[in-house]
């Protein structure tokens, strides 16, 4: 038996076609003295079929109860459209209301705030904005999978549940069972041990890469950071690519080649969806795709961008001092004013950086990047790692970090240590940027954050 088909292959026919059948629900209805038009959506593509009820169609009396977001099974006739910009509408011979909906639906009307979205974030998936926001989700997603299988990567998974804190930054959501007794404390706990959800599947990546090579991990990540910004999320999917043999410049020549993929994906595989967020979201998204995908990406030592930003005659919130991260108004100087595109900023303060990174010569900086992009700042930070391990040890005893706890992440260093290298790219930062959405809670279905956990 044939599947049914979706509203975008009906779209996609090749000819005019008898008795075919469209399922879906009512985005708008328009209402003239001999018919009505519907505009009828199964998600499948950003345009509605028009179907047009008129005498011919013999539920043509169920009209009246037919309101926006009422699900429907149209039979009837697929015939060219008078209509601009539509090849095809749907005569309707006969119709079926699957669902009714009445007017305590809550999108009767358009136009809702994100905010009032976003406490409806099981209905919204109906809007405009976001169908076209979750199929280029969809999309992309797949595109990290050819950017990499392209270049010889495997993809592994890595847990989620996890004894250790890659980032050191205390920063994890503990995991226990509903019945763990408080008196016998994390020993008497399900594993033995405190267990976490991982705020990064690096380390055990870098065991994974240190085996097959090249690996990358692209999965659900968890941060109990309580910074309520437009960019951080509790929940959030990274792409993590860990390579063997491989130093800092490769790692950034890849994180580059990473963002150009992704951009110029964009561009040649969701124009419908982009030519509707440059109309309604965000007028510069296509000029900065574009400016991506064909540009050479500039790349900036941390040392040298603390001396742009104290040139700049600017003042900023936060003072620019070698030694301290970069804030997120320093970033976005540096992308949008400065180079005015993207830029990959390299060699960074030890103090201020994982144990994991590998020491320069110099002593004071690790062989850290992070790579910026215009109207977001930060969308991947990775770095080359250290593989000797009387330095890593070292860097481990100068942050606080038992050695014992880290002892199978040691035992890479111990047996065939390798040079290597990898990053974090943030998906929803990606999405942002692809899709100038401004705010993190609407680039992902469910969005968790501080204090939100809605569903
Ligand atoms: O810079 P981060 O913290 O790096 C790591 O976790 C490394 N272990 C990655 C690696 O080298 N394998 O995070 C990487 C990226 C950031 O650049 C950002 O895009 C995203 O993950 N990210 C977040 N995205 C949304 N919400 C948050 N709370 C995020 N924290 C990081
Ligand atoms: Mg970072």
């Amino acid at each position: 038996m044939a599947l049914p088909p979706t509203i975008a292959e009906l779209l996609q026919f090749d000819r005019a076609s008898e008795g075919v059948v469209a399922q879906g629900w009512v985005r708008t209805r328009r209402d003239s003295k001999s018919c009505s038009f519907i505009e009828l959506n199964d998600g499948s593509t950003a345009r509605g079929l028009q179907v047009v009820v008129d005498a011919g169609c013999s539920d043509a009396a169920l009209m009246p109860q037919i309101l926006t977001g009422a699900s429907l099974r149209v039979r009837g006739d697929l015939i060219a459209s008078p209509a601009a910009g539509q090849r095809w509408e749907l005569q309707a011979r006969s119709l079926e209301i699957l669902g009714p909906c009445d007017a305590a639906y809550p999108l009767q009307k358009k136009g809702h705030s994100p905010e009032f979205l976003r406490s409806i974030a099981h209905l919204r998936p109906r809007t405009q904005l976001f169908g076209n926001l979750l199929r280029v989700r969809s999309r992309l997603a797949c595109a990290v999978h050819e950017f990499f299988q392209q270049r010889g990567f495997h993809w592994v998974h890595t847990p989620i549940i996890t004894s250790s804190d890659c980032e050191g930054a205390g920063e994890m959501f503990r995991l226990t069972t509903q019945k763990t007794n408080e008196v016998l404390g994390a020993k008497g706990d399900f594993f033995g041990r405190p267990t976490y959800l991982t705020v990064s599947g690096q380390l055990q990546g870098e065991a994974l890469a240190c085996a097959m090579g090249r690996i990358y991990t692209f999965g659900p990540t968890f941060r109990a950071e309580n910074s309520n910004t437009t960019r951080h999320a509790a929940e959030f999917w990274m792409i993590e690519p860990e390579m063997a043999f491989f130093d800092l410049e490769a790692d950034m020549t890849l994180a580059e080649e990473h963002v150009r993929f992704m951009a110029s994906h964009m561009l040649q595989n969701s124009t419908a969806e982009l030519e509707f967020f440059g109309r309604f979201v965000d007028k510069e998204v296509q000029a900065r795709l574009e400016q991506t995908a064909s540009q050479r990406f500039e790349r900036i030592s941390y040392t040298d961008a603390i001396e742009i930003l104290l040139a700049s005659g600017r003042t900023f919130t936060h003072p620019v001092v070698w030694g301290e991260g970069l804030q997120t108004e320093h970033e976005r100087y540096l992308a949008e004013e400065h180079v005015r595109g993207p830029v990959t900023l390299y060699n960074y303060p030890r103090a201020i950086k994982p144990f994991y990174m590998r020491r320069n010569d110099d002593g004071k900086t690790v062989a850290a990047m992070d790579l910026l992009v215009p109207g977001i700042g930060e969308i991947i930070g990775g770095s080359q790692r250290e593989e000797r391990l009387d330095l890593l040890l070292e860097a481990m005893q100068a942050q606080g970090l038992e050695s014992s706890d880290y002892d199978w992440y040691l035992d890479l260093r111990r047996h065939g240590t390798v040079p290597h290298s990898g990053y974090g790219m943030g998906f929803e930062r990606l999405l942002m940027f692809a899709t100038g959405i401004s705010n993190i809670r609407d680039v992902i279905a469910f969005a968790r954050t501080p204090g939100h956990a809605f569903t």
